[in-house]
């Protein structure tokens, strides 16, 4: 899948969002190395902590679905800005993709800003420290 059809599949899952305390929708979509894609919105919850943001709904339907070989995910906010990754998502998609994870950042307006997992996330924490 190109970028722009990547960044394209994230941007339509905005309107499957369910942000009605942040009115800050995400969508997500992830590629894997066979080219499947997995697609993901945030959805928030009134207890708030119960919320799970557009990257780790992707993940988690990758995951079930059991496909583990991440090449590439693109990120669409809403907004001007670039939406990226929160913390926890960089860990979660740092368990199973290495530094060269190609994340693609996608505003409003449909430009595209390019980073990496390793750029994102360097001196990650993973099953290795596990001695
Ligand atoms: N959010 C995501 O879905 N992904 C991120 O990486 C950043 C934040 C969501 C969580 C919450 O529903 C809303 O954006 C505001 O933080």
């Amino acid at each position: 899948m190109t970028k722009q059809a990547l960044c394209a599949a994230a941007q339509a899952m905005l309107e499957r969002s369910y942000a009605p305390y942040s009115h800050f929708p995400v969508g997500a979509a992830l590629e894997c190395a066979d080219g499947s894609v997995f697609t993901g919105c945030n959805i928030e919850n009134a207890a708030f902590s119960p919320s799970i943001c557009a990257e780790r709904t992707a993940v988690a339907k990758a995951v079930s679905e059991g496909h583990r070989d991440f090449v590439r995910i693109a990120i669409a906010g809403s907004t001007e800005q670039f939406c990226p990754p929160c913390g926890m998502c960089r860990q979660v998609l740092a368990e199973f993709a290495g530094d060269r994870l190609e994340v693609l950042l996608v505003n409003r307006r449909g430009q595209i800003r390019e980073t990496t997992l390793g750029e994102l996330l360097p001196l990650r924490f993973g099953s290795g420290n596990l001695e």
